[in-house]
């Protein structure tokens, strides 16, 4: 099937959050929003087809997720599109990945105990390790010719007395796709000194470049301490819909996550739309994703050459997977909050600023391309608006409206 992703989808007065509740992040309203990580398009025809029969059938009562369709087809997705097995009674269901990474932190460490992440970082992952009582150690990535580097003797220094590495892979949000040498290499550290790693696999599905995503659990040979959360909605926009699942090769870890869900937190039925959104879409949706692949390529490649052309201190290059777009501004003459300003009241534009996800995020930004190229003319437009005013007025005190 043939997708259009150039359709303009109004969103607006659908309770979105990107959209509609704009002013929370960015204290205005009627901007033009490439903020939060959700894309602008519409789900595949599949999903949507059932979907509406489901609906129509106005039968929503408890729902069972325990079954092989559901544990099959995220098998089967993983094997396909990734190239990697799993046992099916590894897998289980939860209502968010953020959920699973949360839950995961409280079972495989105790307060205090140090867990690590890199920086710059999906905002939650900090707020989720010192949330539940963790001690939270950043790795700071290293810039390096549009790329970013793990620093493994630093990172090895940080990991021995640490209880947990947090990973985030691919990595919102800067788009790097862990190499297989990386992951090795992040592997056989956390086993040297017993650190369990759990990894958040959301945005796995979008790929820009040659480089392939490797999943944790292709390790599984060499150490045995892994724990993946992951989820379809990011790859076919359905997080309005709910549901995501945990692999769990630990079967003790498993039955406790079970005991938390079932008989903590009586998370007992998952989403009855959520669920057929993960069976359908990673089954009968690949075509969906190799087009949306080659969109949000083609709006990369878009950006890449609009920065180049009309905002040269702005430097970009090509993620190698994400649909977010990580834009180093460390050279253009004004603070983030300058900039910031500019954009808001000048351009009306929303950008994510690079501060948000971290120290190592300062004087970046994260624009958000999954959405049709017109939205995203527009926004660079607005972007160009407030940066020529910024350097009109580059005296000033500062945007007014
Ligand atoms: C890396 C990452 N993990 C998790 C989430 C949120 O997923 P969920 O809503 O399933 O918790 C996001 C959303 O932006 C994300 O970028």
């Amino acid at each position: 099937m043939k997708y259009n992703f150039d359709e303009i989808n109004n969103r607006l007065g659908t309770y979105c959050t990107q959209w509609d509740y704009i002013e929370d992040r960015f204290g205005e309203k009627d901007l033009l929003p490439f903020s939060i990580s959700d894309t602008d398009f519409k789900i595949p025809k599949p999903i949507s087809k059932t979907i509406q029969k489901v609906s129509q059938s106005e039968l929503y009562g408890y729902t069972r997720w325990n079954h092989e369709d559901f544990k099959g087809s995220i098998a089967q997705f993983y094997k396909r599109r990734h190239d990697c097995e799993m046992n099916l009674d590894w897998i289980v269901y939860s209502p968010s990945v953020m959920y699973s990474v949360s839950l995961l932190i409280r079972l495989l460490s105790k307060p205090k105990d140090k867990v690590v992440t890199l920086n710059p970082m999906y905002d939650s992952f900090f707020t989720v390790i010192q949330d539940n009582d963790r001690q939270l150690e950043s790795h700071y990535l290293q810039a390096q010719n549009g790329t970013y580097e793990i620093n493994f003797s630093l990172l090895e220094k940080q990991l021995k007395d640490a209880t947990i590495f947090l990973l985030c892979s691919p990595h919102n949000p800067t788009g790097r796709i862990w190499t297989y040498e990386e992951m090795e290499k992040i592997i056989s550290i956390c086993k040297k000194y017993g650190v369990k790693i759990i990894s958040d696999e959301i945005h796995m599905d979008i790929k820009l470049k040659e480089n392939k995503h490797i999943p944790l659990l292709s390790f599984l040979d060499i150490y045995d301490e892994l724990y993946t959360a992951s989820s379809c909605s990011k790859t076919f926009n359905v997080p309005g819909l709910i549901g995501s699942y945990a692999i769990l090769p630990n079967s003790q870890v498993k039955d406790e996550f079970l005991h938390m869900t079932r008989k903590v937190d009586f998370l007992n039925s998952p989403s009855i739309f959520g669920m057929y959104a993960t069976m359908v879409g990673y089954t009968e949706c690949d075509d969906y994703i190799d087009q949306m692949n080659d969109y949000i390529r083609k709006n990369m490649e878009y950006v890449q050459q609009f920065l180049f052309e009309n905002l040269p201190d702005f430097h970009f290059s090509m993620p190698d997977g994400t649909y977010l777009g990580w834009i180093d501004a460390r050279n253009v003459p004004f603070t983030s909050e300058q900039i910031q300003d500019a954009f808001v009241h000048v351009g009306k534009v929303a950008i994510m600023k690079g501060e948000t996800y971290g120290k190592a995020g300062e004087k970046y930004l994260r624009l958000n391309c999954g959405c049709p190229k017109a939205k995203l003319e527009d926004g660079l437009q607005r972007m160009k608006k407030a940066m020529d005013w910024l350097y009109n007025n580059q005296k000033g005190g500062g945007p007014k409206e």
